[in-house]
């Protein structure tokens, strides 16, 4: 396994690859790896020639230095997983200064509009972090075909925009959310729950799989009343937002029209530990 830790480093093998025209695919991570990037790594192994992970704990996109802190860093057994699947895997894996230099600085994107609805706004800041950096790591890797998870589906739309913006060439391939057998979505945070936040957290799916079952039956009202209800009566999660939202601008809706795509969005603290997920409506 080549491991890098410095950006020229990994830009010669870069520049190797792009001669001989082999496509790049390429997973960005912040490291403790679980199956869900482990699902993203296999399908970018099936579609290119040649796979780089970045594994990065982004400073940027926290907008809590505490979660930043205690964000698992667990490089050594991602390297073992990764190489489990592949040998040929490259690992990009750096220290900040060699993202971002001697200030680790967010550019200010607008993402037009898609950057202020629900994680934007609980978290000032985070899409101009996610943004940065993944323009910092595109350009040094020079994707094909870059892989996100729909777990993070705002983020998800909201690369796809920065490709706009940025006018790169990579392609943006979404892939399905990943989930335990009891519905938890994966999530490298599920690490920090104890036994009972464990124990409690498959209510987060459960409930998003009830109000698939009722969109075409109940009011958008009466089920984010319902959402409501379900958590206030739960000592373990707290419910941070629960929204039904457009797929294609991410505005959330009180009232479904005909013909329109729409997704339910939710996050929930377990604790000190955030939880998101979602999930298709129509
Ligand atoms: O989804 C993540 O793990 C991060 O937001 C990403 C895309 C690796 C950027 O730091």
């Amino acid at each position: 396994m080549r491991v890098y830790e410095k950006r020229l480093d990994i830009e010669r093998d870069v520049a190797d690859l792009h001669k001989q025209n082999k496509s790049i695919g390429f997973v960005p991570t912040m490291g403790a790896l679980h199956h869900g990037h482990l699902a993203l790594v296999q399908k970018a192994i099936d579609q290119n020639q040649v796979v780089i992970v970045s594994i990065f704990v982004n400073p940027t996109q926290f907008n809590n230095s505490e979660d930043l802190v205690n964000y698992p860093r667990t490089l050594d057994s991602d390297v073992v997983l990764l190489s489990n699947l592949s040998k040929a895997i490259i690992v990009f894996a750096p220290k900040p200064e060699e993202i971002y230099g001697s200030k680790n600085n967010s550019l200010k994107y607008d993402f037009n509009g898609l950057e202020h609805e629900m994680e934007g706004r609980f978290r000032p800041g985070h899409f101009d972090g996610v943004g940065t950096v993944l323009k910092h790591l595109f350009t040094i890797v020079s994707p094909t075909k870059a892989y996100f998870g729909e777990k993070d589906f705002q983020q998800l739309q909201i690369v796809k925009k920065l490709v706009e913006i940025e006018k790169m060439s990579v392609k943006i391939i979404g892939c399905p959310i990943y989930r335990e057998d009891s519905g938890l979505a994966l999530s490298s945070r599920n690490k920090r729950l104890n036994k009972k936040q464990l124990q409690e957290s498959p209510l987060i799916y459960k409930t998003l799989k009830q109000v698939k079952n009722d969109f075409g039956t109940k009011s958008v009202i009466d089920l984010i009343d319902w959402v409501s209800e379900q958590f206030k009566s739960n000592e373990t999660l707290e419910l941070e937002y629960f929204e039904i939202a457009k797929v294609s601008n991410l505005k959330s809706i009180k009232r479904k029209r005909k013909n329109t795509k729409y997704r339910a969005f939710i996050a929930v603290f377990a604790g000190e530990v955030r939880l998101i997920d979602n999930i298709a409506l129509n």
